[in-house]
């Protein structure tokens, strides 16, 4: 059961951020300025309101599920977790509210293209590193063969 809400919660974080990420890309290449302001918009609202209980939740879980449990992987991703928090904390929530903010203004100068970048490198570092810790939890599971 604690497993089964650890991978449910794990596979609504990545596709939040999945989704976020080529939805930012397929708007801003639409060039659309009112369409780049609601997809900000919907990030902030209601995306990190499902976003950042799932990433909590799923760091919970896999840290209860580590519980009296040794081995390579799950040292991994336990070193992997402060990093996939401390990046969506710092990072991905400050540049979604600030371009949310910039994009109701209609303000898409320089500074906007600038946080935007970064959003995205953060988002595919976490992308990266959700993944790496999906691989080794279904390793851990038994779900994937590892690999010799
Ligand atoms: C965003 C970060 C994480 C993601 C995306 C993730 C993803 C997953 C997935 C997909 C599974 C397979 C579940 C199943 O097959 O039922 C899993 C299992 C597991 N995860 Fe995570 N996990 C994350 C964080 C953590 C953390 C921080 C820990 C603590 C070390 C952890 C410990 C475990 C353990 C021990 C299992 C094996 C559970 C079992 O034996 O059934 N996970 N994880």
């Amino acid at each position: 059961m604690a497993s089964l809400l650890h991978r449910l919660a794990a596979i609504i974080a990545f596709l939040c951020i999945a989704t976020f990420f080529s939805a930012t890309i397929l708007v801003e290449l639409s060039g659309s300025a009112e369409a780049i302001a609601t997809l900000k918009s919907l990030i902030v609202w209601p995306g990190l309101l499902i976003l950042v209980p799932s990433i909590a939740f799923t760091g919970a879980s896999g840290f209860a599920l580590a519980k009296g449990r040794g081995g390579k992987l799950v040292r991994q991703k336990q070193k992997r977790m402060p990093f996939i928090g401390a990046n969506g904390i710092l990072v991905l929530i400050p540049c979604a509210v600030v371009l949310d903010h910039w994009a109701s203004l209609g303000a898409f100068g320089t500074s906007f293209y600038v946080v935007q970048g970064v959003e995205l490198i953060a988002g595919a570092v976490n992308l990266i590193l959700m993944g790496m810790n999906m691989r080794d939890g279904l390793r851990l599971s038994g779900r994937l063969r590892r690999s010799a």
